[in-house]
């Protein structure tokens, strides 16, 4: 069975002291569910992931960073590489998110080297994938989440595919408040696991857990996650708010 996993991706958001105040009421918050299958996890900026990583390092949350950079090291200036990740406590590394696609411009075959690039330094990666809303309305969701499926996956082989997590975010959902309703969700997790059992098999494509994101909030994420190919979710907005992010963990149990 796939455990349900709810992380928080605080974007460009918060500060030292806010940010640490946050993790610390997201772990005390979900110290209850200590024992309870589900994975949380935080995704502060860069700057912050020591201090958030501290702050969540006696809970079961789990500390994530929300890019990567495909070397191992020497002239990129600006870029941080899996072994740093690695160093300051991660677990897991968004590669791909909508905003770095569509805002920063990253192909997807810089998205794939990430993957592989997080893999090999011992990272766990949320593939995020996602189509505009153009390309719904003209009908092209399916073949645009599976372009970037199969890109994002490409040289994967089959014994290091199921430690990724894809996030199928729908772009016109993120941050508009314009949530995929619970079939919406549900026909593109199932069609991203159809996919995955054709990329791989049957058996690798039921272990992997595919989240959903755009414009979670406490009063949809239970209808979301009950949908059967939607194992957790991806929190933007709402995952700033303690409140509302341990009710959407709670949400996810
Ligand atoms: P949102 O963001 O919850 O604010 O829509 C989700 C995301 O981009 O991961």
């Amino acid at each position: 069975m796939r455990k349900p996993f709810v992380a928080g991706n605080w974007k460009m958001n918060m500060d030292s002291q806010t940010g640490v105040d946050l993790a610390k009421a997201i772990a005390d918050g979900s110290a209850d569910l200590a024992g309870t299958d589900v994975t949380v996890a935080v995704i502060p900026p860069f700057v912050y992931l020591q201090a958030v990583g501290q702050a969540v390092s006696s809970s079961g949350v789990a500390l994530g960073a929300q890019d990567i950079y495909f070397e191992e090291k020497g002239a990129f200036t600006g870029e941080i590489s899996p072994a740093m990740l690695k160093d300051v406590g991660c677990t897991y590394v968004l590669c791909g998110h909508s905003e770095r696609r569509h805002v920063l411009g990253e192909s997807d075959e810089v998205v794939n080297k990430k993957v592989l690039a997080s893999l090999a330094g011992g990272l766990l990666p949320i593939l995020c994938v996602g189509e505009l809303l153009e390309e719904r309305d003209a009908g092209k969701t399916e073949q645009v989440v599976e372009q970037q499926v199969r890109a994002g996956l490409a040289n994967l082989g089959a014994e290091k595919a199921s430690a990724v997590t894809v996030a199928y975010e729908p772009v016109w959902a993120i941050g508009t408040g314009r949530t995929a309703t619970r079939e919406q969700a549900q026909e593109v997790h199932a069609f991203i696991r159809k996919l995955l059992a054709e990329m791989y098999d049957e058996n690798l494509a039921a272990e992997i857990r595919i989240l959903y994101g755009g414009s979670v909030k406490p009063d949809n994420a239970k209808e979301l996650m009950s949908e059967p190919d939607v194992d957790g979710s991806l929190v933007g907005g709402a995952s700033l708010k303690p409140d509302a992010f341990l009710q959407i963990i709670q949400a996810g149990v």
